[in-house]
């Protein structure tokens, strides 16, 4: 008898209701709901990124907000054989639960890409993670319990301030400079906390092209880290999605490789070499930390997906995932001198700006009288988007600053963005200017140099007419 899928007429489905549309939420259920809350969500905040990212998936909207690599890039066709060869060939298994830790061959995939960092962990020290969020949350609520101590870069992964909050971290930042955290201020920090009685639970950072800042630890300031680390006995969490993501110069250790994971916990993710549709991420720890984070991640969500560990393995077997990570530094690297370039173009003199050699953020700070999230809401009206700074704060500092992202936008798309940018921070000067009598900003003037692209753009759009373009000569 044929099966259901020979069948000549198709089985009837049942037919869904219209759907349940909620009113807004009114004062009356949240007073019903809001008795059953644990203490912990009273401290929970919003991912400023998440918030984003559904305002800017509107076409029209030019969004420099979130950290999304361009997976535009990614052959369909071998995205397309990947998958049928796990559908003929092991579809049981893809469909199946799989161990909590990960599979080896899974493993084998993450040793390769940290093995391009010169890093060697033994796979019974990795566990494979549903992205490097996950990873970040394990570690937090394996460390972490309320009121601990933990520190971070100032500005941090906006979307490790979330996990931070949750836990009811004492969350302390650090400052930043070109050569990324600031040791010595770290040093002082430890000082302060030991005199105080207190140890921190761990030290985050994302030593390699930050976000959102954009920069990278000095090798000495990555060898005095894990010092520190040692002579305190201290936990350093690493998290380094974007090593391999470089645009020049030569590469740097990471912190693990010059631990040797005593001291150094690793996070690493196939999100932006890969997918991060896949979810896949993982960490290092070493053994005792490990048991404990694998015990939270059975309780989390059993194991991270068989599926899309499946397509990994069957990818990193094709052998050109290093040819694929190639491609795209070429292709952000084009992106981002076209942000600098736009930046340097449409900014006020007083803005300042990192120039990343990897990753995918330039971190801008503006005028302190501008802030950022009142910025925002302006420039969403004429349709781009960026993240506030303030979403790299667990205390509301970084309201001067932005952070945008690179690598989701094309080379016009970004220039224009800036363009719009631009031309709100321009209008908040001028506002600032009229209020105060104060004229602290020289006005841009029209540059006979600029491209005719712009040229025209400022013929047809009359807020390029208001704010003539203008090229900072010989500064940045
Ligand atoms: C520093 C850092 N850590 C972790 C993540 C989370 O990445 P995923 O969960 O997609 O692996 C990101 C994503 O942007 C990141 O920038």
């Amino acid at each position: 008898m044929a099966g259901p899928e020979h069948s000549s007429r198709e089985p009837e489905r049942p037919q869904p209701g219209p759907p349940h549309r909620r009113a807004h939420t009114s004062a009356r259920d949240l007073e019903r709901y809001s008795g059953l809350f644990a203490a912990r969500t009273q401290v929970m905040r919003s991912s400023a990124m998440r918030d984003l990212m559904a305002i800017t998936t509107r076409p029209e909207v030019i969004s420099l907000a979130g950290g999304l690599p361009d997976t535009s890039t990614f052959p369909p066709a071998s995205f397309a054989a990947q998958m049928t060869r796990i559908a003929q060939e092991s579809s049981a298994e893809a469909l199946q639960y799989g161990p909590t830790e990960g599979f080896e061959r899974t493993k084998e995939c993450i040793r390769a890409v940290m093995a391009a960092e010169d890093m060697s962990p033994d796979p019974d020290d990795i566990l494979v993670t549903t992205g490097g969020q996950q990873a970040i949350d394990l570690i937090t609520k394996t460390l972490v319990d309320p009121g601990d101590p933990v520190i971070c870069e100032g500005p941090t992964y906006p979307g490790a301030v979330p996990v931070f909050c949750s836990y009811e971290a004492d969350t302390h930042q650090v400052e930043m400079d070109a050569d990324g955290m600031r040791v010595d201020e770290l040093e002082a920090l430890l000082d302060r906390l030991e005199a105080d009685g207190r140890r921190p639970k761990f030290i985050y950072s994302v030593p390699s092209f930050q976000n959102p800042a954009g920069v990278t630890l000095s090798l000495d300031r990555r060898r005095r880290l894990v010092e520190i680390a040692r002579d305190r006995e201290l936990l350093v969490l690493e998290d380094n999605p974007y090593g391999l993501l470089r645009y020049e110069g030569d590469p740097l250790p990471p912190l693990y490789q010059l631990d040797g994971g005593d001291y150094v916990i690793y996070l690493g993710t196939f999100s932006k070499i890969l997918s991060p549709g896949i979810r896949l991420g993982w960490c290092c720890a070493p053994p005792p930390v490990m048991e404990k984070v694998v015990l939270g991640k059975q309780a989390a969500d059993l194991c991270t997906s068989t599926l899309t560990q499946y397509f990994v393995s069957e990818y990193f077997d094709e052998g050109r995932w290093r040819e694929y990570i190639g491609s795209l530094t070429g292709i952000y690297r084009s992106r981002r001198d076209a942000m600098l370039d736009a930046l340097e173009r449409h900014f006020p003199n007083q803005a300042e700006w990192t120039e990343p050699a990897g990753g995918l953020f330039v971190w801008a700070t503006l005028p302190d009288y501008i802030d950022t999230a009142d910025l925002l809401a302006k420039a969403l009206r004429d349709d781009v988007a960026f993240v506030p700074g303030s979403a790299a704060y667990a205390d509301g500092r970084g309201s001067s600053s932005m952070r945008l992202n690179f690598s989701g936008s094309d080379e016009d798309e970004i220039r224009e963005g800036v363009r719009r940018i631009g031309k709100v921070v321009w209008d908040q000067v001028a506002l600032y200017e009229t209020i105060t009598g104060e004229h602290r900003i020289p006005r841009p003037v029209a540059d006979p140099a600029a491209p005719a692209r712009e040229a025209e753009g400022a013929a047809s759009n009359d807020s390029a007419e208001v704010l003539p373009l203008r090229r900072r000569d010989g500064e940045r």
